[in-house]
């Protein structure tokens, strides 16, 4: 099991257990995260489960982005950031234990 904290854009975090081979977002979904809508269900068509990576340290353990999530990610309701990624494509291992999502302010 692996702990992944979600910071909510008023500054609040919240620790929530992820399961391996579940995505960051499949795990928001679970617990009832506000602001991670995804509408495509991780058919990486809707932008609507962005979040803004916040543990660089953990950077270099993400899959790297797929050429379809770079043009995504410029269709996401906030700005992109460095550590923008589709919550969706980002599947928990053991290797990402303390990772930190920020979720933009405008999809709450
Ligand atoms: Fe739709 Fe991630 S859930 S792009």
């Amino acid at each position: 099991m692996t702990v992944i904290t979600f910071i909510t854009p008023d500054g609040m975090s919240r620790d929530v257990e992820a399961e391996t081979g579940m995505s960051v977002m499949q795990v928001a979904k679970r617990a009832g995260i506000d602001g991670i809508i995804a509408e495509c269900g991780g058919e990486m068509v809707c932008a609507t489960c962005h979040v803004f990576v916040r543990s660089e340290e953990l950077l270099d353990r993400l899959p790297p982005r797929s050429a379809i999530e770079e043009d995504m990610l410029d269709f996401t309701s906030e700005p992109r950031r460095s550590g923008s990624r589709l919550s969706c494509q980002i599947p928990i291992s053991d290797r990402l234990a303390g990772l930190v999502v920020e979720i933009p302010g405008t999809q709450v």
